[in-house]
């Protein structure tokens, strides 16, 4: 019944875009251990995200500015061990690809010594695409993220939908072309107007992996601690609680993965106009 789950071979960047072309949603879920990553494998989703939200869910950090690439680093080599199937994304943190150098250092310790298969950074200003097309030619998979960039907190004022007025609509719109043309895989699009991100996810032929972006991207991904109604604080809106009404985590992660794969999560209850 699941897309892609009949076939046990490891997800691999290339299927990212076979499936945009197919028309397959992809599930992508944030993992942090190997328990996680293990229930999240056997559940059928595609994505596994070491995110640098693990600075706020997993150290209680008040945002994601103090992770370290080894952090992200030792909870990949969890992730990794816990996956057979899944895709392993791991997030560049905040800084650690301000220049060259200290990107290839990211590189070589998340790709090389912690087993990342794809490494997502966040913005698409011209120093972004020029960081995207560095690391692209040295083969290292780019994911980009747009919209709502959480590294970007500070600047930003709060974590706010980001592309409502004109200008920064069209701003994200051009900026999405951009990461495309520098060579990013994928794009995870935050917190933006759901008419946003269908224009984008029509527009560049790269999936588009939506958070609070509606249900018109290629895929979705959740937090973790989000989605099994762990997170203090809060909820945002476009968070749902697949853990309750469910047998349990596994469950869970299964309800979350067949609703994308339908497209019936995100609803517009989780969306924003
Ligand atoms: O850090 C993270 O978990 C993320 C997702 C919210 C996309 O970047």
């Amino acid at each position: 019944m699941y897309a892609n789950t009949e076939s046990q071979r490891p997800f691999t960047v290339p299927d990212l875009r076979r499936m945009k072309q197919a028309g397959t949603a992809i599930v992508v879920l944030t993992a942090y251990d190997a328990s996680g990553a293990a229930l999240l494998d056997a559940a059928g989703i595609d994505v596994a995200l070491v995110g640098d939200s693990l600075g706020m869910v997993v150290q209680g950090a008040r945002n994601t500015l103090s992770v370290s690439v080894e952090d992200i680093a030792y909870h990949t080599r969890a992730v990794r061990a816990g996956l057979k199937r899944a895709l392993l994304m791991a997030d560049l943190p905040f800084l650690s690809y301000a220049t060259r150098a200290r990107a290839l250092r990211s590189a070589e310790v998340l790709i090389g010594a912690a087993g990342a298969d794809m490494l997502k950074l966040e913005g698409g200003e011209p120093p972004m695409l020029a960081m995207i097309e560095f690391l692209a030619k040295r083969e290292v998979p780019v994911c980009a993220h747009l919209g709502l960039t959480p590294q970007s907190v500070l600047r930003l004022g709060g974590y706010k939908v980001q592309g409502r007025e004109q200008a920064a609509h069209e701003a994200i719109v051009a900026q999405a072309h951009a990461v495309a043309a520098a060579g990013a895989a994928a794009l995870v699009l935050e917190c933006v107007p759901d008419a946003l991100a269908k224009e984008v996810t029509a527009a560049i032929d790269i999936p588009t992996i939506g958070i609070g972006a509606g249900v018109h991207c290629d895929g979705q991904v959740l937090v973790m601690h989000d989605m099994l109604g762990m997170a203090c604080g809060r909820r945002p809106r476009f968070v749902k609680d697949f853990l309750s009404g469910t047998s349990g985590v596994r469950a869970a992660f299964e309800a979350y993965a067949q609703a994308v794969r339908e497209r019936s999560f995100p609803g517009e209850e989780h969306s924003y106009a």
